[in-house]
């Protein structure tokens, strides 16, 4: 499960406090008030979804539902793998 911003120490439980103390309503509210999600950005869709529906524990994200992937960023993983799985 995932629960927590690795990269700065928070939990999604206190996430969620400070949105709801200072009434952020997205991502980009909450990071004006407490740091977190500035470096690997992982822990961005989860805060989307945490401040969209209260749950602070979330089963892994697939790459597909990653934005990551949308900008293509995981293009240079997947196009060099080969195509008999052997590396
Ligand atoms: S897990 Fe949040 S910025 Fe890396």
């Amino acid at each position: 499960m995932v629960d927590r911003c690795i990269c700065y120490s928070k939990s999604f439980s206190e996430l969620k406090s400070l949105a709801q103390l200072h009434g952020a309503r997205d991502v980009a509210a909450l990071q004006a008030v407490v740091e977190f999600g500035f470096r690997c950005g992982l822990c961005k869709p989860y805060v989307k979804r945490m401040i969209e529906n209260g749950q602070t524990a979330f089963p892994v994200m697939q790459c597909a539902t990653h934005p990551f992937e949308d900008a293509g960023l995981f293009a240079d993983i997947t196009d060099d793998a080969p195509s008999d799985g052997a590396r």
